[in-house]
């Protein structure tokens, strides 16, 4: 009997083949995942690594593309997450209970701040901000409940660089898991786990990415035993990603560091000029002496980020500085770094923190890929126009 051409559309008699090889693995989509029999749908175990079960747990896409983070990383297994932010969700869901305590530093990335603020302390889970810069200070905040301790390195926006190892060494000796929110070392800059850390988070969504049109985090660790009880948490509380995404991310991958590398010479060459104008006040760059931790930083990496912040003169108020900043026409006013185009945003920083560590108004500035002498002459026009 003929079917009918739905049926025949449906039940086509595809398959992949077997001795395709190309530069970029194939792109496999699932919500259901099909069986062959009823004994291999009871046999196939979803932990396994090719135990795939249900597309929500991962496809052959997905899991090469933890796999190669977990490379890039140093560790072992990795998970993905559809944000850098819910990367740092899920490691928050998975290892603190009701009347834990975890310890942010004062610069952390602001979402992980109103996180702990608003979504933890719903659930019973309390949080202490410590001074990243002042090993002391994380060591005094260590308490009978806290249960994590995140560091960043180096802190969001203004850039302060800590003396990881020490950080991590004074979780470790209270016997308190430590995880670090790597995104602007992207696994290029320096190794997170030579520091000691438990765990290691990125924001893919940045360099990994490098497009600027992805959203996607992971949470890389060492330990099998660790993994597994984030991965645990990961699955039942619905943390998939798409297999186009993971497919753009796979994509830009190879060329990571050639891209991390040239952002970095971008900046630091870009920050250079801005240092040397009379409208700075401060650059907040790790790769340069006189920026805080620039010696942690020196110690740790080998190379840095195209993401540095400049402290305007504090006799330049606020309403000059968006000046520059929309008469700037190469830089485009946004937050996402990391991608190919040169970003800029003004931060209020005296809201953001408290006490303000530094006078004058902040701007950040992302490097993207353009010639930096073009950057360059975009920051002179635009340092003209708010002269005026
Ligand atoms: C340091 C850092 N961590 C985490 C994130 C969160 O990443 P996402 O935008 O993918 O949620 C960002 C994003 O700006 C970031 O800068």
């Amino acid at each position: 009997m003929t079917r009918d051409i739905s049926t025949r559309l449906v039940h086509h008699a595809y398959r992949p083949p077997a001795d395709f090889e190309a530069p970029q693995i194939g792109v496999h989509k699932a919500s259901t995942v099909i069986f062959k029999d009823t004994a291999s749908l009871r046999a196939r175990d979803w932990r396994q690594k090719n135990g795939y079960t249900y597309g929500l747990h991962g496809t052959p896409t997905t899991f090469s593309l933890e796999e190669r983070i977990a490379t890039l990383e140093g560790g072992l297994q990795t998970l993905l997450v559809p944000s850098g932010l819910a990367a740092i969700a899920v490691v928050n869901m998975a290892l603190l209970s009701q009347g834990d305590e975890v310890l942010l530093p004062d610069n952390v990335y602001g979402p992980s701040r109103e996180l702990a603020r608003h979504e933890l302390a719903r659930f019973g889970i309390a949080h202490r901000l410590y001074d990243p810069m002042d090993v002391a200070s994380l060591a005094a905040a260590i308490g009978e409940r806290t249960r994590l301790v995140w560091v960043e390195a180096p802190g969001s926006v203004t850039m302060e660089f800590p003396d990881l190892r020490s950080l991590v060494a004074a979780a470790r000796t209270r016997g308190v898991t430590t995880a670090i929110d790597n995104t602007w070392g992207a696994g290029i800059a320096f190794d997170a786990f030579e520091t000691g850390v438990d765990i290691s988070m990125q924001a893919l969504t940045k360099y990994p990415s490098g497009g600027g049109d992805v959203l996607m985090g992971s949470v890389t660790t060492r330990d099998p035993a660790l993994h597994e009880r984030i991965k645990l948490s990961h699955m039942r509380t619905g943390w998939g990603v798409a297999a186009n995404d993971a497919e753009l991310v796979l994509r830009s991958l190879p060329s990571i560091a050639l891209r991390y590398r040239s952002q970095d010479a971008t900046g630091r060459e870009v920050a250079r000029w801005l240092a040397s104008r009379a409208e700075i006040g401060r650059l907040l760059h790790p790769a340069f002496a006189g920026s805080p931790g620039h010696e942690h930083w020196a110690a740790t990496c080998s190379a840095a980020a195209g993401l540095f912040s400049v402290m305007f003169d504090p006799a330049i108020d606020s309403v000059a500085v968006d000046r520059f900043v929309d008469a700037l026409k190469l830089f485009r006013i946004g937050y996402s770094w990391a991608g190919p185009c040169s970003l800029v945003v003004p931060y209020d920083l005296p809201a953001m923190r408290k006490p303000t560590p530094y006078p004058g108004t902040l701007v950040r500035f992302s490097m993207g890929l353009e010639a930096p002498a073009d950057l360059v002459n975009d920051l002179e026009q635009a340092l003209v126009k708010m002269n005026r």
